[in-house]
């Protein structure tokens, strides 16, 4: 079988397994070039299979020889075709992992469940006995509850509405988009999803099991972004799911002086993943900054911000790097004021006509593709996938 992408809007509908191969094992080359450090060696990560959560494992695993134990919601193969991308991720990683002595425990299903909880609690009674951080990387539209209702998060602003240019990632163009204000309820409702009321009752839940080592760290991950993105993600509903999330550190923190241990979320910067160009508007401003970070020399990938994150901010020479607000700013290159006076100066003169000549659209559509696994050096798209070769391996 020969794989075509299939794009839909800003959502891609298939994934190339080689592809996602090749995708993993660069991500690893750079951890392992970036060099060793000295970090965790048993961790957990919620959300591991994509985006910011498998940056962190392979970080932790190349770049300080942990091992872990990863939980993502994934589709394996089936009659509606091959599987999520971040199915084939989890293999990729995991036969690699073993390769280099490590271990590597994938577990497929939904994080918000209690089942979940305990299925994590025994893989690490089992094969870890405890862990020593915890990487809370869930991007999700919906939370099942534990009474078995679902509830939803939006994508919609607070106060005035919106308009502005996104993106269409599949005609590569650019669509007027209107966010509408959110009702009370919405804004509860994202928060109930994305807040960090479930951070919390994983971190309960592994304490009371006492798999938690003494001193161990949790890291959630957060967005703020410049004054210019505001009415769309900081005072926007997600902006207050991550409120949410802020405040949720300290009561983590303090959960945790018992065994010594501490809570921190991770500011990172605006990237390109699955979950963040589905956000209405906000991928015109990643097109614009990676052009202006590029230009600069201060570009990163997930993979870099993940590996400064641990090599540099949470395990370094000098200890956590965080404010008073147990706010770890990995947004520190994207924030300068000389690279967001670029992006506000390039912002209102972008057209359908001319966004390909500003900023650097074309990169942000190249990582999309390769975030599914295609268009990645190296890879033969020509040459037939061998589907039921494929459909025998196992996260
Ligand atoms: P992503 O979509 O690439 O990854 C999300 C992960 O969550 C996947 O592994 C997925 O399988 C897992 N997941 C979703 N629902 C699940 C469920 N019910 N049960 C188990 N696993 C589930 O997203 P991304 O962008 O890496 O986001 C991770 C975190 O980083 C989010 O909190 C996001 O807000 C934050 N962040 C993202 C930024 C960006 O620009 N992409 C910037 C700053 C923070």
């Amino acid at each position: 079988m020969i794989i075509h992408p299939q794009i839909q809007g800003c959502v891609a509908r298939n994934c190339h397994p080689m592809g996602c191969r090749a995708a993993v094992l660069q991500q690893i080359e750079q951890v392992r070039a970036a060099g060793p450090f000295n970090g965790p060696k048993r961790v957990l990560v919620l959300g591991a299979s994509s985006g910011f959560g498998l940056a962190s494992r392979i970080a932790l695993t190349f770049g300080a020889g942990a091992d872990t134990l990863g939980v993502s919601f994934e589709r394996g193969p089936s009659d509606k075709g091959l599987g999520s991308a971040g199915w084939y991720n989890n293999i990729w990683f995991r036969q690699a992992a073993e390769q280099a002595g490590r271990i590597a425990v994938n577990l497929i299903g939904d994080a918000f469940s209690d089942t979940m909880r305990q299925q994590a609690i025994d893989v690490i009674r089992q094969q870890l006995g405890q862990v020593d951080l915890v990487v809370y990387s869930l991007a999700s539209g919906v939370r099942v509850m534990p009474d078995g209702t679902q509830v939803r998060s939006v994508l919609k602003t607070t106060g005035q509405p919106l308009q502005g240019w996104g993106l269409d990632l599949e005609h590569d163009a650019l669509v007027q988009q209107s966010l509408v204000p959110a009702t009370p309820e919405e804004i509860r409702d994202t928060v109930t999803v994305m807040g960090g009321e479930d951070w919390q009752r994983w971190m309960q839940a592994l304490q009371q099991a006492d798999c938690l080592a003494p001193g161990a760290r949790t890291v959630a991950y957060s967005y703020i972004g410049p004054e210019s993105t505001y009415p769309l993600y900081r005072d926007g509903t997600i902006g207050y799911a991550k409120e949410h999330l802020h405040a949720t550190a300290e009561t983590i923190n303090l959960q945790l002086a018992g065994i010594g241990g501490h809570a921190w979320v991770s500011v990172c910067k605006a990237l390109v993943t699955k979950a963040s160009v589905f956000i209405p508007v906000l991928p015109v401003y990643l097109g614009l900054l990676m052009g202006v970070m590029k230009e600069r020399g201060v570009h990163e990938g997930c993979i870099e911000q993940m590996q400064r994150l641990f090599a540099d901010k949470m395990y370094g020479p000098r200890g956590v790097v965080a404010d008073g607000n147990r706010l770890i700013r990995m947004d520190d290159h994207e924030l300068e004021p000389a690279v967001q006076a670029a992006v506000s100066a390039l912002w209102p003169k972008v057209t359908p006509e001319n966004f390909r000549t500003l900023g650097d659209f074309a990169g942000l559509r190249q990582e999309f593709m390769q975030l599914n696994g295609f268009e990645l050096p190296g890879v033969d798209y020509g040459a037939p996938v061998n589907v039921a070769s494929l459909t025998e391996l196992t996260p």
